[in-house]
Parts: structure tokens; sequence; C-alpha cells
């Protein structure tokens, strides 16, 4: 056992400095998803923002400045990036969607957490308001409208899976386009069409964190962050089904995997010394470890069954990361000690590939190629629209007095 162990760091090591030597080649994706990312919306859709009062959007920011940095600030980012965008337009009679600024995560505890109790209320009112000031919600019942809704479930509004499953969507946003965080295949909080993006996570953070590229990957499999959430599940079974916990049973000793639940103040630069992170799910199957192991060209090893993957249709995931089923977590070792280096090589280059960095992270000032052209990008592909998204005259889907009655309190 020990001389395989030293066989296989010998191995991680001259692999890190083979990458390391590599780095600066970049790698096109030609024929694959990836080339979509080059795309430029402008000029492929025009999109109406809404005039909403302060209390939707400003008026909470002001309240609760963290909400500019936690992992779903893309609410408010991707506000203030559409009033500065060419593809707004002034007049909506021109327009191919609709958005309504409206920042629903943006209600912290004292300790940062933010709980979504308040948001379907908050989503109702504002329907309302758009619905009676303007035509155009009545037309489609907002099946040209897209709402950006990153918290964990989604539209479903609860951070506990079975809760969020058991309120389901927002009945009033059947069928608006929803743009969240939130993707798994089969599940009622991810609508068909909807579009799954990046959490957000701090691009002037990670940059000031930048480690020359050509440092060695020493580092075989990093982890920081929770094995078991002692709090709501100290048996470890229920939080992230288990995997988190399995990771932590089977490779604590394992000197391949650097895991622990402290988070140093070199986590940037860990991940930029790893050959792989690990991205098991948590309480929603997606983390912003994605976005860091992107960014810092880490090859993220996702454990998450059915993960839906931001901007699955223009990121290549299969070829960049790797995906352990969560029953496959104790082969964790064997799985990634056999992959042949040439394939390591592979998916470092493509990670070396400036556009999927970009296409994770909402930058200030925005930039081409960056997560909020992404998102156009997905409206863009959506049209034209098709004619089921117009009502027939008194046509009706939506039910404005379904859904738990809490949700129906004025907000
Ligand atoms: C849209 O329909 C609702 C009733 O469903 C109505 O109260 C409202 O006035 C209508 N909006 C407009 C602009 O006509
Ligand atoms: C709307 O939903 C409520 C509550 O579920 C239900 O009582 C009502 O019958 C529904 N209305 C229609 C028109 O389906």
């Amino acid at each position: 056992m020990k001389t395989f162990l030293m066989w296989v760091t010998a191995i991680a090591l001259l692999l890190a400095f083979v990458s390391a030597d590599n780095t600066p080649k970049i790698e096109r994706i030609s024929g694959s998803a990836g080339d979509v990312l080059e795309d430029d919306p402008v000029g492929k859709l025009k999109v109406y923002v809404y005039e909403l009062p302060s209390k939707y959007n400003k008026k909470l920011l002001l309240k609760d400045p963290r909400c500019l940095t936690h992992m779903f600030a893309a609410e408010i980012f991707m506000h203030r990036f559409l009033l500065s965008s060419p593809v707004r337009t002034l007049n909506p009679e021109e327009a191919d969607w609709f958005y309504t600024p409206i920042y629903p995560t943006c209600d912290l505890t004292p300790t940062g957490l933010p709980l979504p109790f308040k948001s379907p209320r908050m989503m109702r009112s504002a329907i309302q308001l758009i619905s009676s000031n303007w035509p155009y919600w009545n037309r489609t019942e907002g099946a040209d409208h897209f709402f950006v809704v990153p918290h964990d479930f989604g539209a479903c509004f609860h951070y506990q899976e079975e809760k969020a499953i058991e309120r389901g969507i927002l009945p009033l946003l059947q069928r608006a386009t929803l743009v969240q965080t939130f993707g798994q295949r089969n599940h009622v909080c991810l609508n068909e069409g909807s579009i799954t993006i990046p959490p957000y996570a701090p691009p002037q953070k990670m940059q000031a964190h930048q480690i020359p590229p050509d440092t060695p990957r020493s580092i075989f499999v990093y982890f920081r962050g929770l094995f078991y959430d002692v709090n709501n599940d100290p048996e470890g079974g229920y939080y992230a089904r288990g995997a988190r916990a399995a990771v932590w049973e089977n490779f604590k000793n394992n000197p391949l995997f650097d895991i622990s639940t402290d988070h140093p103040t070199t986590y940037y630069e860990d991940m930029q010394r790893a050959i792989f992170c690990l991205c098991p799910l948590g309480w929603a199957p997606w983390s912003p470890r994605l976005v860091e192991a992107v960014v810092f060209g880490c090859i993220p090893v996702i454990i998450a069954d059915d993960i839906v993957l931001p901007f699955a249709d223009a990121i290549p995931w299969e070829e960049i990361g790797m995906f352990v089923a969560e029953e496959d977590v104790p082969k964790l070792d064997t799985i990634l000690t056999s992959i042949p280096p040439e394939v390591i090589l592979r998916k470092q280059r493509l990670l070396a590939n400036p556009s999927m960095k970009r296409a994770m992270l909402f930058p200030q000032p925005a930039q081409p190629g960056d997560a909020f052209h992404q998102i156009l990008n997905g409206l863009a592909r959506k049209l034209p629209h098709d004619k089921s998204t117009y009502l027939k005259p008194g046509g009706k889907f939506l039910n404005w007095t379904s859904g738990p009655v809490g949700d129906l309190k004025p907000w």
C-alpha cells in the first residue's frame, strides 16, 4: 500500500510539473459546445427592464449591503448589468424579453444567512404591480418574462430540499423563464427551459489571490468545507445525502487527500496548487467551489447525482471535469489515480482557456463572454418565442390563489 501511494504521489508531482509547463498553451474546443461561449448576444435580443419602486431592490440592499457579496449576489449584479447593457430597450413594444428587477434573496439573518421566507410574497406583489401597470404580463402570463432566482432551490423558495419540493415553483412563475443556480434533472424545482447559472464568487478577491500559473500542482485532491452539518443533521446521512461524510470517513487519513473543515487564508492559493478539487453536493447540489475550481484551473470532481451544471449547453463539463456518482465516493482514490496522465493534462489545458473562467464570473464592469453574456446568449437561443407564448383572448393558465395561504398575504 505504501509503495503504491508513493508511486501515485510521484505521478501527481510529475503531472504537476508537466502541466505547469503546458499552461500557456490554450486549447480551443473546436466543434464542441465551448465555441458558443464566444457568442455575442448584442443584436440577438432586446430586453425591457421594468421600473419598480426601490423597495423591491435598492432599498433591500441599502438595508443590508452584505447581499452584494454572498453567493446569490447575481440577482443584484444582473440588474445593474442590464441597466447599461446595449441589449436593453426603453421601448417595451420591441422587447423580446421582460425583466423584473427584484432581489428576493436579499433578506439576511443577523449571521448573514439568506432565508427566502418572504420571497414568495414579494414576487407576488411585484407581479401584481407589473401586470396592472403594463399590458405585457397579461399577454403571456409571464412566458416572455425572465426572473433571476439564485437561492438554493430557485423559485421553490426554501433552503431544505423536502420543503422546497413540497412548495414547488411559485405558481405565478410557472410560465416564466427562471435564471437560477439550482439545477438537478427531474426535479420539481427545475422547470424545462430554465437557465442554470454559476453562483456568485467575488472576481476581484479571486484575482487578488492569483499565483503564478506555472506553480506546480503538488496537492492531489483538495477540499475544504463541511463533512457533517452537526446542527441540522448530526448523523450525517441526510446532509449531502451522506456523500461528504463518506469522503471524510474513507479518506481522512489518506495522504493523497488534503481535506479538512478548516478554511485557511490560503484557500484560493491551495486550489491553484491542486490537481483535483472536490465539488460534492451540500444541502443543494451546487456550491461556489465549482466556480473556484474552474477559475483556478483545478479539475472539478463533481459529486452530485443528476446535477445540471451552469450553462451546460455552452460549457463542456464532461471534458473539463470528472463526474463521480455519490455511491462511488468510497472508490474515489482508485477512480482518480487511474485517470491516464494525458487525460488529466487535456482537462487542465481546457481549463486554462480563459473563456471557461470568464463564463463563470460576474465581473464589474462586465466583460465579453462573462456570465452576464452567457445568460443573454441563453435567452437569445430561446428566440423566437413560439406561438404558445401568447395567450388567446380570454386565455388563462395561472391561478392567483393557489399555493400556501401564507404566500397570499400582502408583502
Ligand atoms: C391584467 O389582468 C388582471 C386580472 O387578471 C387585471 O386586474 C389587470 O388590470 C390586467 N392588466 C391590464 C394592464 O389590463
Ligand atoms: C385556484 O387554486 C385554488 C387553491 O388551490 C383553488 O381553490 C381554485 O379552485 C383554483 N382556481 C381555478 C380556477 O382552478
